[in-house]
């Protein structure tokens, strides 16, 4: 199934990168039709636009609240008719209006196995806990702060001489691989979401109403 993106960025924009190089290379069937940022200095602008795709700057501070600051970042979203929202380095908690209006339908990068390390600087936060393995989780977007159901996560190894810099390096590697496959199992409808779980349909698993849909497959 061929999917609308809209991309919420704040910063470096890597992970958008990696998500434009594997629509690019046909990996998935998907356009990025709009990134909105929060941050007029934001790299990902620069990415947007050498891969024509269209931006809007649309900085909180300009709307007299945050569910309205995100009731009207839902409008630009519908309005260019998205199917799937991607937090790629988005760095705010995202209000009940845009996750009323995609349910289910937003899909974030966190640099750690969760549920472990939520929040801000998590790679720092696994460091000084001396965990042995980290990562990084794709997961959907609920209420909570890196609470929603995993779709898929990727462990690395984390090294007594490790800082900040050098586990962050690894875990990035992991998260450009595992968040264009979440979009592309996304996008080939092999999500299926029940409670907390999310469970990966195997290719070629059809449901019964599928077949009545497509007598040919
Ligand atoms: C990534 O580490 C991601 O996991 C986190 O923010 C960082 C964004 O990096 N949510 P980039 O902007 O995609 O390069």
């Amino acid at each position: 199934m061929h999917i609308k993106i809209g991309v919420l960025a704040s910063g470096r924009g890597s992970n958008f990168q990696s998500i434009i190089n594997a629509i690019e290379n046909k990996e998935i069937d998907a356009e990025i039709v709009l990134l909105i940022t929060d941050n007029p200095e934001a790299y990902a602008i620069k990415r947007a636009i050498n891969h024509g795709i269209e931006f809007i700057v649309m900085i909180p501070d300009n709307y007299p609240s945050k569910d309205l600051y995100f009731k009207e970042i839902a409008n630009e979203l519908r309005k260019r008719k998205v199917d799937l929202v991607v937090l790629a380095g988005f760095m705010r908690i995202v209000k009940k209006p845009l996750i009323e209006a995609f349910p289910m339908k937003i899909m974030n990068i966190h640099p750690a196995l969760l549920p472990s390390f939520p929040g801000l600087h998590s790679q720092k936060q696994a460091i000084e806990y001396g965990v042995k393995i980290s990562g990084c989780t794709v997961h959907f977007v609920d209420e909570g702060m890196d609470t929603g159901p995993i779709i898929i996560q990727a462990a690395v190894p984390v090294f007594h001489d490790d800082t900040d810099e050098t586990l962050s390096e690894r875990i990035l590697k992991m998260e450009h691989k595992i968040f264009p496959e979440a979009i592309k199992l996304y996008s080939e409808n092999r999500l299926e979401v029940e409670g907390r779980i999310v469970k990966i349909k195997e290719k070629g698993n059809i449901g019964k109403d599928d077949i009545l849909i497509n007598p040919k497959l």
